[in-house]
């Protein structure tokens, strides 16, 4: 199959050295792009700033910004059976990004603006029909927030994990997620490695290729 991943936190520019990201490594997403392409799927990955080594024989778009990693997603996931959208885009980018290093005086306030949903745009705007792979990383609220993610969005399932625990999820190598699956089905997948994770991600996404 073919497969595109996003990967990454995003960086929002403030001024030309400072900006606005998260907390994500990009460790799941390259997880899962290492296994796809273990198994010979073909694999692009769309990833913003990381630090983790690029793996061998993927072709990897690297980008900054959302909307950068929209225009990306936008442009390659034409002809893909699957996208997982592992990536934590930011939700806002600043409205004005200064084109000089801003000086200091006082207090400031920065004023945002919401970015573009990539994954909610897959079904209505890019008419994508392949198998839809989200992701929900919460602190409360796990299962209400990741269905209605899921429904609002047009995923098939969703993978969620809790980011208020420190021993799993963003930075670290491990993580347990709940697969939850438009059908109605839940997958419970207990503190693991994301190459594990990702192994069964990959399961899921074959066998509703296959069936
Ligand atoms: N996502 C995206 N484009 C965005 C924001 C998020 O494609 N601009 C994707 C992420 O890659 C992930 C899923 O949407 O697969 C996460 O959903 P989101 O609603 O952004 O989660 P939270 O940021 O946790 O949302 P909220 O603040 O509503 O809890």
């Amino acid at each position: 199959m073919r497969i595109l991943i996003t990967a990454g936190p995003t960086r929002e520019p403030i001024d030309p050295v400072r900006f606005l990201s998260n907390r994500s490594t990009g460790k799941m997403g390259y997880a899962i792009a290492t296994a796809a392409e273990l198994r010979d799927h073909e694999v692009l990955l769309i990833s913003g700033p990381v630090n983790v080594p690029s793996p061998r024989g993927c072709h990897i778009v690297s980008v900054e910004t959302a909307s950068q990693m929209y225009d990306e997603v936008m442009e390659h996931s034409e002809g893909c059976d699957a996208v997982v959208m592992v990536a934590a885009v930011a939700d806002y980018t600043p409205i004005e990004t200064s084109p000089q290093k801003l000086k200091k005086s006082g207090d400031k306030d920065i004023k945002l603006k919401r970015t573009k949903d990539i994954l909610g745009s897959m079904r209505q705007i890019f008419g994508f029909d392949g198998v839809l792979v989200g992701f929900a990383a919460d602190t409360e609220e796990l299962r209400e927030n990741a269905l209605s993610k899921m429904k609002r969005k047009g995923c098939d399932f969703i993978v969620a994990n809790d980011v208020s625990r420190k021993d799993i999820g963003f930075e670290s190598d491990h993580n347990e997620v709940t697969i939850f699956q438009s059908d109605g089905s839940k997958d419970h997948i207990k503190k693991c490695s994301k190459q594990e994770i990702a192994g069964k991600i990959l399961d899921k996404i074959e066998s509703l290729l296959k069936g």
